[in-house]
């Protein structure tokens, strides 16, 4: 993925190392299990490459909702704003009723502090497993831009004659031209960033995905403001446009032809556990929620996987990968790729990706990859 400059290295007094405050929601399920060992690694990073990070650990979740039946006060909103960055566990409880937690929380979060960027890197990794016959590492190394606060997520819509025959019920895909553009933006941002980085990327277009042939208003939208933007400000940069069921089959079937593939709100969630599938599942597959002006905040994949809370059997490379990312944010490039080549070594020596068949625990995987930060060459 790619990495910013180093930006504790500018502009700093070479006195005061620098100092992140990072809010911690390790939340439900395994959640805290895996956020542990995120930990690990991200104080081991910043040891050895002079920085400081303070948690502040708030108890969010179902747990919480249960005892108190508050969900994220207002007021946490506000104190998450004094922070860095977040860094979240899961949030999903089984005594819960869905959406009550995912919208009074999770979705809460994203839209409150405008976390208007769902990062979801897919990427497989060395000695992963895919389900892709005939498909390695070399095929399967893009990232997914999925616009994070509108669309269907607005919850705009309503129902009447409920419980009868007639009943109707409607949800729509809100979308207004400057929540497009932000999006597109980061996105072709991003792949020219990709195409410096890697000619290998270079030679990859960047792919709008929509279903412009039946929503022909917000697919308009969409692809309008793809075009012209491309067109006006990134000539340089080969466009590709999608619909989202044949982007499915695409990932499946041809994966390397993807780079950085932008979308709106829904279609990103669906094809991103499509792109976590293939790049090793759950146990490996790390996200961002981002704000490029605010404050961002990074997750595992996984959910709270209740079966396997407290067994010490879950997979924590998703929240390493999340603390990966947060650091790469953070502005801490070599932090985050130490981090990250770390991540790899221990997973050449994993047995598999899935929980309980590691052939280590949770927490020596944490270890493990801690220590190989220690030890990386600078
Ligand atoms: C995700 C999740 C959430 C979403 C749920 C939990 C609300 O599936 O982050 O992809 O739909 O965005
Ligand atoms: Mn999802």
């Amino acid at each position: 993925m790619d990495k910013k400059e180093d930006k504790g290295s500018r502009g700093m007094s070479a006195k005061s190392a620098k100092k992140y405050n990072i809010a911690v929601i390790p939340g439900d399920g395994t959640g805290p299990e895996v956020v542990a060992e995120g930990i690990k690694a991200l104080n081991t990073a910043s040891a050895k490459f002079g920085f400081n990070l303070d948690y502040h650990y708030f108890d969010f979740g179902g747990e919480r909702y249960l005892k108190t039946g508050e969900t994220l006060p207002d007021s946490a909103i506000d104190e998450f704003r004094k922070f860095d960055a977040m860094f979240l566990g899961a949030i999903g409880h089984p005594d819960v009723k869905p959406g009550i937690l995912e919208t009074g929380i999770l979705l809460k979060i994203r839209f409150a502090l405008d976390q208007y960027i769902n990062l979801r890197p897919v990427r497989l990794y060395p000695n992963v497993e895919t389900p892709l016959k005939d498909k390695g590492p070399e095929h399967i190394d893009f990232v997914v831009i999925r616009e994070n606060t509108g669309g269907i997520y607005t919850g705009h819509g309503g129902a009447t004659r409920v419980g009868t025959p007639d009943e109707i019920a409607t949800q729509l895909m809100i979308y207004d031209r400057r929540t497009v553009d932000r999006c597109l933006k980061y996105a072709f941002e991003l792949k020219k960033k990709r195409n410096a980085m890697n000619p290998k990327y270079a030679e990859k277009p960047i792919t709008l995905v929509h279903k412009r042939n039946v929503l022909t208003h917000a697919g308009d939208l969409w692809y309008r403001a793809f075009e012209e933007m491309g067109s006006k400000f990134y000539p340089e940069l080969r466009r590709d446009y999608n619909h989202v069921d044949a982007a499915n089959m695409w990932f499946v079937k041809n994966p390397e032809w993807f780079d950085v593939v932008v979308t709106e709100n829904l279609f990103g969630d669906i094809i991103t556990d499509l792109g976590a599938m293939i790049q090793g599942g759950l146990g490996v597959a790390s996200g961002g929620n981002i704000n490029p002006e605010g404050i961002s905040m990074f997750e595992p994949m996984g959910g709270s996987a209740p079966k396997y809370r407290g067994q010490g059997v879950i997979n924590p490379m998703a929240a390493i990968g999340a603390a990966m990312m947060m650091l790469d944010t953070l502005g801490e490039a070599k932090a985050s790729q130490a981090v990250e080549t770390s991540m790899i070594e221990v997973m050449r020596k994993m047995k598999s990706q899935a929980a309980g068949k590691m052939g280590y625990s949770t927490a020596e995987v944490g270890d493990l990859t801690a220590k190989y930060v220690s030890e990386i060459k600078e």
